[in-house]
């Protein structure tokens, strides 16, 4: 087996498994794909500092190795807070009006990835299989190619790929899809994404696009455009679940809230989850339904995220002043409607959290995929199963709702198609509930993160390479 050199913004440890969220389970599962193949995981250490010798810092841990450089001030300021998440961010989340162009953090988003290929590029021995990862690294592949790199090299990216008409509004487009095109396959949570893609290149590149089979000839080179779902790690959420943490945090809900039916959401705090737009769908439902408002706490978990980026710090301000006219209107001496919670928890809190509440509330604007619409599901008590309600801007929404059954699908940007969907979840039969999951569940199990890691590697191996 080759072995496999992962390349991604942030690097996981393998002591780091259980941090919340997404990552939880990717990092679980690049980490046992490295365990298998042997290989390196490299990538920033997370750390600024200003480092003229650009050392390498090497860690082996539970049998995988990493290696991470730190960045300097500028190179976070103009790679991280700039191009990666002020403009390739919001544009790929179809946010043009949040999208910023700046040609300096350009520069240095540039400038980071030659500098990520200067360092990756020693440790890479001729026949191993290279996986980049994500918006942070799009012309990394080109990057190392231009070393003399021959391998493999896989790409996948984690958020959606937008609308040519979208995506053209950034300036050098053409350069930076033409450097991906180095990349010899290349994943998409979705087939939706990767159609965005193909007709990008057929479009505006004039390349030669096989639809059925995702096949891009430009220009001598052949790359290959798919979509990999990715799932959430099921034995490890499993796992989490029986632990006394899990039962102890579902314990904890449950007694607070009484007889009353917790519906609960976990995202980061960012635009693209619709957390404001929750909020007024969550409102409208009090209007529409206020004899109601004692049947229902709304739990909203929220840690914070990229908080030097200033529309990160915009969201948080309107949040909490949508969550606290509600409950300034609706509280009583003994009721709160909504909870806002600014912090993270650990996998087995999360699970215990899900498994007590009576409906999921995930909807955003605009997602890859989204992992906690999968855990909500997979932390349900198959008797007793609570009810997704899922955005139809989700990747996920295109596994999880079939044929009207599934996840009960929302328009995000309508606060009465949410308010509606509430009522529906808080009325639900326990039939439909548990027919409803039975749709769900098997996808979410099967098509898990080990299935993802291996579906895409495999076929990483059987491309022509190079
Ligand atoms: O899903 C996209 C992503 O960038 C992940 O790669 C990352 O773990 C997550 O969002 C959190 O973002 P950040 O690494 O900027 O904190």
């Amino acid at each position: 087996m080759e072995r496999l050199v992962v390349i991604s913004n942030r690097v996981a440890v393998p002591k780091a498994r259980g941090v919340a969220g997404a990552q939880g389970g990717l990092s679980g599962a690049l980490n046992a794909a490295l365990k298998d193949h042997g290989g390196i995981w490299f990538g920033w250490s997370g750390q600024e500092s200003e480092d003229p010798e650009g050392n390498i810092h090497l860690q082996r841990s539970d049998g995988v190795t990493t290696a991470t450089i730190d960045l300097s001030a500028r190179d976070i300021e103009e790679y991280y807070n700039g191009y990666a998440n002020s403009t390739l961010w919001p544009l790929f989340h179809y946010r043009l009006d949040l999208t910023r162009y700046e040609r300096e953090t350009g520069k240095g988003y540039e400038r980071v990835n030659e500098r990520f290929a200067d360092c990756v590029s020693p440790l890479i021995e001729p026949d191993d299989l290279i996986w980049v990862h994500d918006y942070h690294l799009l012309p990394l592949g080109e990057r190392l190619r231009a070393r003399g790199i021959a391998n493999r090299i896989g790409f996948f990216l984690h958020i959606p790929w937008p609308p040519t008409r979208l995506f053209v509004s950034l300036p050098f487009h053409e350069r930076l899809v033409r450097t991906m095109l180095e990349y010899d396959l290349i994943g998409f949570q979705t087939d939706e994404w990767r159609e965005s893609f193909l007709h990008y290149c057929r479009k505006e590149l004039g390349a030669e696009v096989e639809e059925a089979t995702g096949t891009i000839r430009f220009e001598g080179r052949t790359a290959i455009a798919r979509a990999y779902p990715i799932g959430i790690d099921w034995d490890h959420f499993q796992a989490q679940g029986a632990s006394e943490e899990a039962r102890h945090a579902e314990q904890r809900l449950l007694s607070s809230t009484r007889d009353r039916s917790a519906m609960i959401g976990v995202d980061r705090l960012d635009y693209s989850k619709g957390l404001p737009e929750r909020i007024d769908g969550i409102g409208r439902f009090f209007d529409q339904h206020p004899d109601r408002v004692r049947d229902l706490v709304f739990i909203q978990i929220a840690p914070p995220s990229r908080e030097d980026v200033e529309s990160y710090q915009d969201i948080r301000m309107t949040l909490e002043q949508k969550a606290g006219q509600i409950n300034g209107a609706r509280s009583e001496v003994d009721l709160v409607p909504i909870r806002y919670v600014n912090r993270g928890y650990s996998h087995a809190e999360l699970y215990g959290f899900f498994r007590a509440a009576k409906i999921g509330l995930v909807t955003p604007l605009r997602d890859g995929m989204n992992l906690v619409a999968k855990e909500y599901v997979a932390a349900q008590d198959r008797d007793d199963p609570g009810v997704l309600i899922l955005s139809r801007f989700a990747g996920a929404a295109q596994q999880l709702a079939v044929d009207d059954t599934g996840a009960v699908l929302v328009n995000p940007y309508s606060p009465d198609d949410i308010s509606h969907a509430i009522r529906v979840a808080l009325d639900m039969p326990l039939a439909e509930r548990r027919a409803r999951y039975e749709t769900m569940i098997g996808t979410i199990r099967d098509d898990n993160v080990q299935t993802w890691t291996r579906r895409f590697c495999d076929d990483l191996a059987a491309t022509a390479g190079g």
